[in-house]
């Protein structure tokens, strides 16, 4: 029998809700997916601002509800369970979701699955790819997750058996890329503006030229780790020294150094964006080969990446481990991922190991892949 789970996210500034339906197949069919983005009102400060996220969320929260399930062509009575997102995030973001995702669960008596947000990323993998196709990662692999908050290994071992292997000591890379952004003041979120930049440099200039210089922090005693804030701050070094462009909001517009030269920010962001994947590739390529994995899977926000899934797909093509990516709709956060990862631990633990759910609380910094996961 076909089982429908509704999915809702909350935990940074997307306000999601997803309805999928679990089949017999491999891949479950995405009904639905509504995501509403708040990019509109942290842009100004160059980064999420967290009463903001909360209050958007409880604007959005009832009507994103609504629009997933009319979309699907699902009324409440059919949902079968719902999965949410308890952790990590900020707290008064995810609290919204939960007490969304608890209400209607309780109401409609039905089972209510808490999912880690980078399981959800994990799980990304296991919707349909970009071609519409099922073609999920084998068991084990490895999952990389690069997004705004995390950029981290796993071992994937199955839908339950996920374990920690290492990741950033500092800033996320996506993180890493949002400052650069607002160094330059060119918006936010950073990621796709910067790869964009890229592009137009290579285009502009040939794919042998080279862009400004930055350090590639490869940290080589520590395989599973990263730096970015280093990077990070050389691009803001190399903008004092160059007396550009400071998105100092202090200070007033007539104070401000003049605005960057187009080709420099396209310089600047190809350097930034050539260094950090060159690391990137490095590490990937290191790690999968001494857990001795066959295959590797990217996920989270700067999955999207165009240079970044050319430049892991050169080196896997030269290499013996496979690579999956989701749909780019998918790399971004979402809730089709978080009901993708509910409805497959819902399969394998059955209803009855959700039903108990009204003590459940946000947890914003809960990790994944420690002893308490279960
Ligand atoms: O997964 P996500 O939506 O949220 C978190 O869980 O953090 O990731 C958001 C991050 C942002 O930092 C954004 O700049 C980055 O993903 N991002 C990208 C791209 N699209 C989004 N980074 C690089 N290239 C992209 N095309
Ligand atoms: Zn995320």
């Amino acid at each position: 029998m076909n089982v429908y789970i509704l999915g809702v996210e909350t935990s940074c500034d997307e306000t999601a809700a997803a309805v999928l339906e679990f089949g017999d197949g491999s891949a479950p069919r995405v009904a639905s997916n509504v995501v509403a983005s708040q990019h509109e009102i942290h842009e100004k400060y160059g980064g999420v601002v967290p009463e903001l996220a909360a209050r958007r969320h409880v604007e959005m929260i009832a009507p994103v509800l609504e629009a997933a399930l009319e979309e699907a062509s699902v009324s409440a009575e059919k949902v079968d369970a719902v999965a949410v997102t308890r952790g990590p995030g900020l707290v008064v973001a995810l609290l919204v979701g939960l007490s969304a995702a608890k209400g209607l669960a309780f109401g409609l008596g039905v089972p209510l699955i808490d999912v880690h947000h980078l399981d959800g990323h994990v799980h990304s993998l296991f919707l349909p790819a970009e071609d519409g196709s099922a073609a999920p990662p084998p068991f084990p692999h490895l999952g990389f997750v690069v997004s705004g908050g995390h950029t981290d290994f796993y071992r994937v071992d199955g839908h339950s058996g996920v374990t920690h292997l290492g990741g950033t000591l500092d800033d996320a890379l996506g993180e890493a890329y949002d400052k650069v952004a607002a160094i330059m003041g060119l918006g936010y979120p950073g990621g796709p503006i910067v790869d964009r930049l890229h592009a137009k440099f290579l285009e502009a200039n040939g794919s042998g030229a080279a862009p400004v210089e930055f350090p590639r922090p490869h940290l080589a005693d520590r395989p599973y780790a990263f730096s970015f804030s280093g990077l990070k701050t050389a691009v803001l070094n190399y903008q004092k020294e160059q007396g550009l462009y400071l998105s100092d909001r202090n200070l007033p517009p007539w104070a401000r150094p003049q605005e960057v030269p187009e080709e420099v920010a396209c310089a600047v962001a190809a350097g930034f964006q050539e260094a950090a994947v060159e690391v990137l590739v490095e590490k990937v390529s290191r790690v999968v080969r001494r857990e001795k994995l066959p295959a590797v899977s990217v996920s989270g926000g700067v999955a999207a990446n165009s240079y970044l899934r050319r430049k892991l797909g050169e080196r896997a093509s030269q290499e013996d481990w496979s690579l999956h990516f989701p749909a780019r709709k998918y790399c971004t956060d979402n809730a089709a991922m978080i009901a993708c990862a509910g409805g497959f631990r819902l399969r394998e633990r059955g209803r009855e190991a959700f039903m108990d759910f009204t003590d459940l609380d946000a947890d914003p910094s809960w990790e994944l892949g420690d002893a308490s996961d279960g």
